[in-house]
């Protein structure tokens, strides 16, 4: 796989976890680009899972990360921007067929449903599980716009 950079962010529901996959994205080789939140004060989390998602449209990250209390607001919101394709993941295998099936491009985890060694888990089966390209799962990428 050729270096990647991964765009982060996280409301203050998921900043914690936010930093512990940052280390384990540093240990996986990949770069990071962290977008915040930087604290436990409240925030919004569409604003953050805006900003990932503009990363990645603007060509400055090739995959992205976002975590909130349930991951699904955080994914939401990323979601409304064209191009993006945000999967809440629970475990490695979700993780894994987000990737092979749905092309996904940025991973959503919630920091109050999933332990962080789980969390871990999601990320290295994200970060390294290849779109597997078939027709038809090419064809219902496709048709998600
Ligand atoms: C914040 O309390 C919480 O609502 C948020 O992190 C997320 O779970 C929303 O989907």
């Amino acid at each position: 796989m050729n270096k990647i950079t991964v765009a982060m962010a996280s409301d203050h529901a998921g900043f914690a976890l936010k930093e512990e996959l940052k280390a384990e994205l540093a240990e996986l080789g990949l770069d990071c680009l962290d977008l915040g939140t930087d604290s436990l004060e409240s925030v919004d989390y569409p604003d953050f899972g805006r900003a990932v998602a503009d990363a990645l449209v603007g060509g400055r990250a090739d995959r992205g990360v976002l975590v909130c209390g349930t991951g699904i607001g955080i994914s939401i919101a990323a979601n409304r921007v064209s191009g993006i394709r945000a999967a809440v993941c629970q475990d490695a295998t979700t993780a894994r067929l987000a990737r092979e099936h749905n092309d996904a491009n940025v991973l959503a985890l919630g920091a109050r449903i999933v332990g962080a060694e789980i969390a871990k888990d999601c990320l290295r089966a994200f970060m390294s599980t290849p779109f597997d390209g078939g027709e038809r799962h090419l064809r219902r990428v496709v048709k998600l716009g």
